[in-house]
C-alpha cells in the first residue's frame, strides 16, 4: 500500500492547514500522485506549536468522514515531541496500531532520549522517529576533506532498540543526511510532512522508483 505517514492536514489544530477545503485540495493532489493511505499527524507537546488532544479529537470527529470520501484512506495519528512528561499523557498512535510518530529537538540531543523511548516501549508503543535527517547530532562528517556524511552510534543504538526511522520525502534530493540513512538501509518509512499549500514541501511521488527503498505497511 502507498502510504504517506506524516502530514499536518487535520484542519485548524496546529501550524498545518487552516481549512477543510485546503485539506481536500492537497488530498486530491496526493491521490493523483498515488497515495492510498494518509496518516494525519498533528503536533503534540511541541514547543513551537502548542495543541491539545481534545481539540485534535474534536476536529477529527468533525472532518473524518469528509476526509475519507476522496478515495484515500485517512487515519489519525500524531507527532509527539519527546519530553519526559510524554509518559504521563494519553497519546494518539497511528490508526489502530501501537506505532507513535516521535519528533526530537533539532539542536541538541535530549539527555533523556534513550530512557524515555525505553519507557514508551515498556508501555507497549513502537516508536517511529520523525524526519531523522533533521537531527544534526545523529550525523558526523568523515572521509576525504570531510566530504562524507556518516551516522553516529546513536542511530545504531536506536535501531537495536527496535526504533523505526522516517525520512521526509522532500529531503531525498537535497539532504546528505537523508542520503546517508538510505545508503545504510536504515530509512524505513517516508512522509511528506506537508503543512499547507505553498509550503514548498514536495508530495510523495509513488511513481518515483525511490519509494521502493521504503518499507510498506507491515509495522502499522
Ligand atoms: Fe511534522
Amino acid at each position: 500500500m502507498n502510504i504517506d505517514s506524516h502530514c499536518h492536514l487535520l484542519p485548524a489544530v496546529d501550524d498545518g492547514v487552516e481549512s477543510i477545503q485546503e485539506s481536500i485540495t492537497l488530498l486530491e493532489e496526493m491521490r493523483l500522485k498515488g497515495v492510498e493511505r494518509l496518516y494525519l499527524t498533528p503536533h503534540f507537546l511541541s514547543p513551537k506549536s502548542p495543541t491539545n488532544i481534545s481539540e485534535i479529537m474534536k476536529r477529527w470527529n468533525e472532518f473524518r468522514s469528509e476526509l475519507n470520501s476522496h478515495s484515500v484512506e485517512v487515519l489519525l495519528g500524531s507527532e509527539v515531541f519527546l519530553r519526559p512528561e510524554v509518559l504521563e499523557c494519553d497519546l494518539v498512535s497511528m490508526g489502530e496500531s501501537n506505532v507513535i510518530l516521535v519528533e526530537l529537538p533539532t539542536q541538541q540531543k535530549p539527555h533523556y532520549l534513550f530512557e524515555v523511548i525505553e519507557n514508551l516501549q515498556m508501555k507497549g508503543f513502537r516508536v517511529l522517529l520523525a524526519h531523522v535527517e533533521r537531527y544534526e547530532y545523529f550525523f558526523k562528517k568523515s572521509g576525504f576533506l570531510l566530504g562524507k556524511t556518516k551516522l553516529t552510534g546513536d542511530i545504531s543504538r536506536l535501531r537495536d532498540m527496535g526504533v523505526l526511522f522516517q525520512v521526509n520525502w522532500n529531503s531525498l534530493d537535497r539532504d546528505p543526511k537523508a542520503k546517508a540513512l538510505i545508503e545504510e538501509k536504515i530509512a524505513d518509512v517516508t512522509g511528506s510532512d506537508k503543512h499547507k499549500i505553498g509550503d514548498g514541501r514536495l508530495l510523495i511521488d509513488f511513481n518515483d522508483g525511490r519509494y521502493g527503498f521504503f518499507l510498506n505497511d507491515y509495522y502499522l
